[in-house]
């Protein structure tokens, strides 16, 4: 859990938990403009800690936003997604009023199935509907802090399997085929990587859980339904609405998660009205396990 003693070093910025698990809203902060080393280090930290964060009211352009990314890492360009005009490094997360399901529907973390995940990704709020399209969040750390110290020790010894692939519109043609305007990249899906079940995050340095369900295939050594049973219990474990936090959008947010803290989970119950966010991807570091 986030203490409130974490919240006292901050001295460019003003930070709000959103939950004791995960998410702090972040105040002060006008992204339209180049931040200070200070501010960008800060809400690096914060990051860390509270796994996303969230900055309100702001009214960005698309160069405001790359430039806000870039000053976190190189950037990942997205195989799936259709880019935003003029912006290859933008994809454009939208949805048709006549468009049915959601993109990222299920829980999971974003390019888990690369051998370097990226980090996370800047996410900003364009066309919001006036009633649904929230998007959920589960802290990663608060999930495996709650677990038996038995079970820890077990997980800190694994290592899983991840590929886009396993995501249901890879793994579905017929759901594929219903997201083929909005992803035409799924075609490309085929990559896997292999990482630790616990890792330590590189910037807070917690014990953090990572697997999710979107991409991971099993548990390395495992046989299917071993590794199905283990799996199912850590998704439903750290999805208990105690390690959650539900953002409802409004235009002119801002939101920046960590793949390695956190999963997310776009609900899918906007039919009927236009809905576009448009989404940055931050590469990562090469990850390590908890124990080393
Ligand atoms: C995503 O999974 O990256 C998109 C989440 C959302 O649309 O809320």
């Amino acid at each position: 859990m986030i203490k409130d003693q974490d919240l006292a070093g901050f001295q460019h910025i003003s930070v709000a938990r959103l939950s004791p698990s995960v998410g702090a809203e972040i105040t002060d902060v006008d992204l339209a403009r180049p931040l200070s080393d200070g501010e960008l280090q800060e809400i690096r930290t914060a990051l860390g800690l509270f796994g996303v964060i969230f900055l309100r009211g702001q009214e960005i352009s698309p160069a405001d936003q790359l430039r806000f990314a870039k000053a976190f890492g190189e950037i990942n360009i997205n195989r799936f997604f259709q880019p935003v005009e003029g912006f290859p490094e933008i994809a454009n997360v939208q949805r048709q009023p006549d468009e049915r399901g959601a993109t990222g529907w299920y829980w999971h973390t974003d390019h888990s199935y690369d051998q370097v995940p990226a980090m996370g990704s800047v996410f900003a709020a364009r066309e919001i509907p006036p009633v649904g399209g929230d998007t959920l969040f589960a802290g990663m750390a608060a999930a495996y802090e709650a677990l038996s110290g038995g079970l820890k020790a077990v997980l800190e010894g694994l290592e899983a399997w991840h590929a886009d692939t396993v995501c249901p519109e890879v793994a579905n043609p017929n759901v594929g085929a219903a997201f083929a305007d909005r992803l035409p990249g799924l075609d490309t899906a085929g990559v896997r990587a292999k990482h630790p079940v616990v890792i330590r995050h590189p910037i807070s340095a917690r014990k953090v859980l990572y697997v999710n369900s979107g991409f991971t295939e099993g548990i390395d050594g495992w046989a299917p339904a071993e590794s199905k049973a283990l799996l199912d219990f850590l998704y439903a474990h750290a999805t208990q609405p105690q390690f959650t936090y539900r953002h409802r959008w409004q235009q002119g947010d801002v939101a920046f998660w960590d793949n390695r803290a956190t999963w997310h989970c776009a609900l899918d119950d906007c039919f009927g009205y236009r809905r576009v966010l448009h989404r940055i991807t931050i590469e990562g570091e090469p990850l390590k396990a908890a124990c080393t």
